[in-house]
């Protein structure tokens, strides 16, 4: 980052002496104004829960325009990267900045085929849940528990650890997402199958069995391999700032990528996806299309608690370029398995025409986001939908760990601890007891 020819001076109107407050800037996107000496000269905190207008941090790695509806990832726009690239590749992107020459692609796609085994023992810690345990409650165990099998990488101080921690995260999450997933079922686990494709060694432990071949679906290989580059990484949002602040700590990898695995289970966060299926399959077991003015109506009333799921975002004020991407998956997809008139992707057209024209949604700027339509391409594919956010983590694994691998290669950084402004009682005095 550079100093800009700016600089903020905060004055106060109690005659306190004003403060100059150096401005930065970075490559592309709003300048920040450093209030790191803000406590040490005014004895005052700024005020941000939410964080609505804080930057946590400096980053190179994905940049969000939310007025174009444009995500960048290291400067590639990612409806370039969805269409001319796959998964793997931008993995290394992510984590290395550029994408892969042909030796660098053959030998990254090798080392993480190589990994995607997990410990035998790790079936162990499944047998621990009930089989109808949610699968993101199951994950979370798991990848926190990969820190007790790999005692040659924790140490995120040491770059060698944090690359070797990066290949095993990325190869083993697809095995720890469909072990839960067989898990719930009562399936024996798939190993994994080095002569598969990311994507396709994934659908084969998912929907495969011992008891015959399993061919994999090129539609359906690429289609999850595209949902997962449109997950991969998304700047500061809750589940990365999460997985940075706990990497602050000098936690080990695992560790902090578990932080994010429970982070974005929350439905507002990447739990949305399974909360927008649900919310399509309510909305058409109670009248669909003809009951979506009803439901629209009780998403505008602010009594109801009742969200459009799959709609709005902190940073996009325009279309989510994924969800554009997602639609077209969807069709794809779902012409693929000749269910293009899936009653659910009907009226989940519908519901976003509807919203893209109503005065509320206009007004708010809330348009689709990335889960609006992930739901209807996920369930169609076979995936279950309490699984849906399971998907989510696998993909955004590698953006977790690029953030949290940059903050820790950061000379500057700091273990994170944000201060507050108390409201609670002042000193008392606990009463004498009563004689
Ligand atoms: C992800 O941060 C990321 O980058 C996240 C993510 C990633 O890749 O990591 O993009 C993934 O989490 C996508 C978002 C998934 N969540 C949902 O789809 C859940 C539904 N969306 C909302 O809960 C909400 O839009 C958020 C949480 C996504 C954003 O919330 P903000 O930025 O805090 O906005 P807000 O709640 O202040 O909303 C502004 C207004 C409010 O109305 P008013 O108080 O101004 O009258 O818009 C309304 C909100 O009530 N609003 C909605 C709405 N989202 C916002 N009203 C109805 N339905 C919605 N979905």
């Amino acid at each position: 980052m550079k100093l800009v020819d700016n600089k903020a001076t905060l004055s106060f109107s109690n005659g306190s002496p004003s403060v100059d407050l150096p401005v930065y800037g970075g490559n592309i996107g709003p300048d920040v104004i450093d209030i790191r000496k803000l406590y040490a000269q005014t004895g005052m905190f700024t005020y941000d829960p939410g964080f609505l207008s804080t930057a946590s941090c400096q980053s190179a790695i994905t940049y969000i325009d939310g007025d174009k509806g444009e995500l960048l990832y290291r400067g590639y726009p990612i409806e370039q990267l969805a269409t001319h690239c796959d998964y793997l590749d931008t993995c290394f992107l992510l984590l290395n900045g550029e994408l892969p020459n042909e030796q660098e692609r053959t030998d990254f796609h090798k080392l993480v085929t190589n990994h995607t085994m997990v410990n035998e023992q790790m079936q162990f810690f499944l047998r621990g849940f009930r089989r109808d345990a949610h699968p993101m409650a199951v994950l979370t165990g798991l990848v926190g528990a990969l820190s007790a099998f790999y005692h040659d990488s924790t140490d995120i101080n040491n770059p060698e650890h944090r690359r070797i921690a990066a290949i095993r995260l990325i190869a083993k999450m697809p095995t720890l997402v469909a072990m839960s997933y067989k898990y719930g079922i009562g399936q024996p686990y798939m190993y994994p199958q080095n002569n598969l494709s990311y994507a396709g060694n994934f659908l084969r432990m998912m929907f495969g069995t011992p008891c015959e071949e399993y061919q994999v679906n090129p539609v359906l290989e690429r289609a999850l391999d595209r949902i997962f580059i449109l997950h991969a990484d998304h700047e500061q949002n809750a589940s990365t700032s999460t997985v940075r602040l706990c990497g602050s700590s000098g936690t080990n990898p695992f560790a902090a990528i578990a932080a994010g695995v429970a982070c974005l289970w929350g439905p507002a966060h990447g739990g949305a996806n399974e909360a927008c299926l649900n919310m399509l399959e309510d909305i058409q077991r109670n009248g669909g299309i003809a009951k979506v003015g009803e439901f629209m109506n009780q998403v505008k009333d602010k009594n109801s608690g009742v969200k459009l799921m799959g709609f709005g975002h902190r940073v996009y004020k325009n279309y989510d370029p994924r969800a554009k991407l997602m639609q077209e998956t969807c069709n794809e997809v779902l012409q693929e398995l000749g269910l293009e008139n899936d009653p659910l992707f009907k009226l989940a057209k519908e519901l976003e025409k509807i919203a893209l024209e109503d005065e509320y949604f206009v007004s708010r700027k809330l348009y689709p986001n990335v889960d609006f339509y992930s739901g209807i391409v996920q369930r169609a594919i076979g995936i279950p939908v309490n699984l849906f956010t399971g998907i989510f983590a696998l993909a955004r694994t590698v953006g977790w760990i690029a953030q949290l691998n940059e903050m820790i290669g950061d000379p500057e950084y700091k273990i994170g601890r944000p201060r507050q402004l108390f409201t609670g009682s002042p000193r008392r005095d606990v009463p004498a007891a009563k004689k």
